[in-house]
């Protein structure tokens, strides 16, 4: 791997904020900013060049020495930091938006979040309206009402507000402003052929990552399908992470969405897309996130843990969304479509077994998220490791209360009939083509069955 910066780029590093102002080819730029409680080198990259990392290049693709390009995805402003809230209209400012729609749900409405996001943008000469009608699990029908309301208001941009939901109902409603036709149209593998109009995203929980990823999940209405819809045009322009915005999380949203991010850390690992950009994000995130869950579950309130995984899931965010999530998605999304599991808790459901049928295609892989998270040493074998990091998994589950989706309450007869569709669904998302131990339909239908109690 190599790095090289191209003169004369414009970079404007400031304390907990990075802003990067060009977008044209630029190679890695690693920045250690002052924030003292946490570990984060924030990288940027619209464009890099390499190759694989030597001792990666031949596990995952099986093509030693092989060289290859990617292109890294990120925001071009993220601000980062407590108190990074109140930039929403500064950022709106240098978007040149005009009259933006903020995309919400009812929670933040009645929480008065919303009237604050209004106030502070109409304060800085921008018309804006609302629509807070997004709804968990965004579907096609709320994705439809989202896209009346931005075209009859004839707005030039999105401020998504809140949890994933909302941040993927707005990544929605401005892909189909920009292109024609349904949702459905352009679900992976399809393409987007229109730019979608900027859009400014400020999470309130820490898990998704969708602030800085190129992918949305929608729900068809008609059909109940999650359909994972990604293209360049999806990420947003510009993030807020704020995590003074998740202080009142409760501990189960905690859990989920903490473990959620985990998943895309240790999946962006793992993949078969993996690569040294994303890693270096993957690796800090799961780190952090592994430490500091368990606080933050046990002690809502405890600053510094809130701020450190609220900074990890957008690290793991980064990660993913330029290496892709794998086969725990790929099985959590249709649990999550059938049964209304929030999707941080089907993942948890799936994570320990899908490690335990995965780990020993890519025993490396996995022993250095042993290692990095600290369940396995560095005198471990990578076998050993391997092994010690699905107990762990195991054990976390418990630790954070997960339950099983018997547990759960889903009822029996109605997920076992549906395991041969969730399979089939499965694979047609396109994750688990991403997985180290590419499966079945059977062995798919096999993991479904084991989760169960
Ligand atoms: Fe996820």
């Amino acid at each position: 791997m190599y790095l090289k910066r191209i003169p004369g780029q414009k970079l404007d590093l400031t304390p907990n904020t990075l802003k990067f102002i060009d977008s044209s080819p630029v190679d890695i730029y690693f920045w250690k900013h002052t924030v003292e409680s946490l570990r984060l080198r924030l990288i940027t990259s619209i464009w890099w060049l390499g190759t694989l990392h030597d001792d990666y290049a031949g596990q995952v693709r099986n093509e030693p020495g092989t060289k290859m390009a990617i292109e890294v995805l990120i925001p071009s402003i993220i601000k980062v930091g407590g108190g990074a809230f109140a930039e929403a209209s500064n950022i709106l400012k240098r978007l040149e938006v005009q009259h933006p729609l903020i995309v919400t749900d009812a929670f933040l409405v009645r929480l008065g979040l919303v009237e604050s996001l209004r106030e502070q943008i109409e304060k800085a000469g921008i018309a804006c309206d609302v629509f807070s009608e997004t709804v968990p699990d965004p579907t096609t029908d709320a994705v439809a009402a989202g896209l009346r309301v931005f075209t009859r208001g004839r707005h030039d941009a999105l401020v998504s507000l809140g949890g994933g939901s909302p941040i993927d109902s707005a990544k929605a409603i401005g892909m189909l402003a920009a292109n024609s036709g349904r949702a459905r149209e352009y679900r992976v593998p399809n393409e987007i052929p229109k730019k979608c109009p900027p859009h400014l995203a400020i999470p309130t929980t820490a898990g998704t990552g969708s602030e800085v990823t190129r992918f949305t999940v929608i729900t068809d209405s008609e059909t109940g399908e999650k359909m994972l819809i990604a293209g360049a045009s999806l990420v947003p322009n510009a993030a807020i992470v704020d995590f003074e915005l998740t202080i009142s999380m409760p501990a189960r949203l905690t859990a989920d969405t903490g473990t959620d991010s985990l998943t895309h850390a240790i999946e962006a690992h793992v993949s078969r897309k993996a690569n040294a950009f994303a890693d270096a994000f993957a690796m800090a995130a799961m780190k952090t996130i592994w430490a500091e869950l368990p606080i933050a579950f046990h002690e809502p309130g405890n600053r510094r843990a809130r701020e450190s995984l609220m900074l990890a899931a957008t690290q793991a965010g980064m990660a993913f969304s330029n290496a892709s999530v794998a086969l725990v998605h790929g099985m959590s999304r249709p649990i999550g479509a059938h049964f209304h599991v929030p999707h941080g808790l089907s993942n948890a459901m799936l994570l320990p077994a899908v490690t335990a049928f995965s780990v020993k295609a890519a025993e490396s892989r996995y022993a250095e998220c042993a290692r990095t998270i600290g369940v396995a040493g560095q005198s471990d074998s990578d076998v050993e490791a391997g092994r010690k990091l699905v107990h762990a998994l195991f054990q976390r589950n418990q630790d954070l209360d997960v339950p099983s989706p018997k547990k759960y309450g889903i009822p029996e007869e109605q997920y076992f009939s549906l395991i041969p569709t969730m399979a089939k669904q499965a694979l047609a998302s396109g994750s688990p083509q991403n997985n180290p131990r590419i499966p079945t339909s059977n062995e798919i239908e096999e993991i479904y069955q084991q989760i169960w109690n």
